[in-house]
């Protein structure tokens, strides 16, 4: 298949066991260049190890992975940055005693040929600090950018996090629970970042709350037990029997 023509993302029988519990079982996608798919179901269904076998920060027991044509199954997770891949993680990971503009800078130069060097004149590396308040203000924190990152709010740091996962300029973006745990306004500002992307990533989402993930998505692929169990367009996700039942149970117990 040419480059041209293939899926952003595209996994064939992706297993990941670990010991005697398969995490991920015989898992097959495919994600279409400037698609928007929510990845959802319940808690320990295999969403976020799906991300990090994508990542590469874990290696499948079976199956395969090809990154817009390519096969990344064995690529460093370095590498398969350097080909347009880029994630957000469930917990937050900023340095938290550093500043909001350091944080971006670290991602920016992180992906440069340019590296920081404390020694030099800062004016060197204007570029670093364009696109790091470039960045910024694209979703939204330009105005922060001297405040340590522990003295911003859950919703911002959230929204700091897009913006390094944006550092790369990636191809693929994959979102592991961007709204977890944000008050009602804080998401809602969440989802217009997310719907004020560039339209050409591709983007990977998972998410628990499914008013989010129908708004942000026009697909919606459900988990459970390491499988796929339904895959469609959200209307009919969410009309699927087995759906409500998992979902029905799941939320009567929560
Ligand atoms: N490193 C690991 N070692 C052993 N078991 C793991 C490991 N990582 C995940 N698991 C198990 O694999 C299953 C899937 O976990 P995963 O974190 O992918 O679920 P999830 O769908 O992201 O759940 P949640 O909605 O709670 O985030 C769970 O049963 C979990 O306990
Ligand atoms: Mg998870």
């Amino acid at each position: 298949m040419s480059p041209a023509s293939a899926s952003a993302l595209s996994l064939s029988g992706l297993t990941k066991a670990f010991g005697g519990l398969r995490a991920l079982d015989d898992v097959s996608l495919e994600i279409q260049p400037g698609e928007r798919r929510a990845i959802i179901g319940p808690n320990g269904a295999g969403k976020t190890t799906l991300f990090s076998l994508v990542s590469g920060e874990q290696a499948p027991t079976g199956g395969r992975i090809a990154l817009f044509g390519r096969d990344i199954t064995r690529l460093a997770p370095h590498r398969r940055a350097a080909l347009g891949l880029a994630r957000t993680y469930q917990i937050t990971n900023l340095f938290p005693r550093l500043t909001v503009l350091d944080n971006c800078l670290l991602a920016v130069q992180a992906l440069s040929p340019v590296k920081l060097h404390l020694h030099r004149p800062l004016g060197r590396y204007r570029a670093l600090f364009d696109r790091a308040e470039a960045l910024l203000e694209s979703v939204g924190l330009l105005a922060k950018r001297a405040a340590p990152v522990r003295d911003l709010s859950h919703g911002e740091q959230r929204q700091l996090e897009i913006a390094l996962a944006l550092a790369g300029t990636p191809r693929l973006l994959l979102l592991d629970e961007p709204t977890a745990g944000l008050a009602l306004a804080e998401s809602q500002m969440m989802v217009a970042l997310l719907k004020g992307l560039d339209p050409a990533i591709t983007i990977l989402i998972i998410e628990h709350d499914m008013a989010v993930a129908f708004e942000l998505t026009d697909r919606v692929t459900v988990l459970h037990y390491g499988r796929v169990v339904a895959d469609g367009s959200a209307r009919d996700v969410r009309a699927d029997p087995l759906v409500q039942e998992i979902y029905l149970g799941a939320m009567g117990t929560a």
